[in-house]
């Protein structure tokens, strides 16, 4: 059975990050993909000029229309922009038993802010407790915990701990931030620690992979494999989608990756 995962999140209209993000990656880990979205931004690979908020009563109906009709197996929040939206989403997903991959998204890849101060509260207090997995890059991991952010493995290890403590079942901390060889992700449970590595790719183009990264592990988690199964294969394809980045040709800033890269065939001419 093909499984059905919600991605509650921004529109990114040159459709590398946010839910065209989100649906590409949850299309290509074999699950249906639905949309629930918080916000419109008004974004290229070069940055972000405006954003437009849907209401919070919106939000919610969106969600309560899928949850009235249709089975959902896992479900992605990415950007909820305030408070008032997280409250909306937290509303509309209580007493769900569902997974719930939570990518804490505050800050956009050329620095535009995609979360309201006020609203880092709510994601804490409302949003983290109902979290399968967590999934902070360490500048997000840092805000939460309201510390230094980690420069090395063992402080990764470490703030994903102080995060667990927060509520979420479980912690992928993202090293993409790190400035060594590595992109190593650091998965924390109660019980367990597991590293997921691969080389730092040397490319722009990495628009949207922590978007690709938790729509990839919602809809993995969807098809019943463990976290630490599903997490594998999300980092694996996040991988590839990044090593094949340069096949596309999107753009002049941080370009898109490769959510199809092993769909597509290219022709000859394409090739060349
Ligand atoms: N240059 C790179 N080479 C290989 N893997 C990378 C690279 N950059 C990021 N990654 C991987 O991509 C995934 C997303 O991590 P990252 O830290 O970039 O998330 P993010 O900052 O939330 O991204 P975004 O800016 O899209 O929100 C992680 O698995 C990380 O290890
Ligand atoms: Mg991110």
């Amino acid at each position: 059975m093909i499984p059905n995962v919600l991605s509650i999140a921004g529109s990114d209209p040159s459709g590398g990050a946010g839910m065209q993000a989100d649906i590409k990656a949850i299309s290509a880990n074999g699950a249906f993909a639905m949309a629930a979205i918080t916000a419109l931004t008004v974004q290229n690979t070069r940055g972000v000029r405006d954003i437009c908020l849907v209401s919070p009563s919106f939000v919610h109906g969106q969600i309560q229309a899928v949850f009235d009709d249709i089975h959902v197996h896992a479900v992605k929040i990415g950007m909820i922009a305030n408070a008032e939206i997280a409250h909306a989403v937290a509303e509309a997903l209580a007493g769900q038993d569902i997974p719930i991959v939570l990518d804490p998204v505050m800050i956009a890849k050329g620095g535009a802010s995609l979360l309201d101060l006020s609203a880092v509260a709510v994601v804490r207090e409302a949003l983290l407790p109902m979290a399968t997995v967590l999934t902070p890059n360490l500048l997000e991991a840092a805000h939460l915990l309201g510390t230094e952010v980690a420069t090395t493995r063992p402080d990764m290890e470490m703030q994903g701990r102080a995060l667990l403590a927060l509520g979420s079942a479980a912690v992928l901390v993202k090293g993409g931030h790190l400035t060594g060889d590595d992109c190593p992700d650091c998965l924390v449970t109660a019980d367990s620690c597991v590293w997921f590595e691969s080389a730092r790719i040397a490319t722009r183009k990495t628009h949207g992979t922590g978007c690709t990264l938790s729509s990839a592990l919602a809809a993995q988690i969807a098809h019943m494999r463990d976290l630490p199964a599903a997490a594998a294969a999300a980092k694996s394809y996040v991988t590839a989608a990044i090593a094949q980045a340069d096949d596309l040709n999107v753009g002049s800033g941080h370009g898109p990756t490769h959510h199809f890269a092993s769909f597509y065939i290219p022709s000859e001419e394409t090739r060349s």
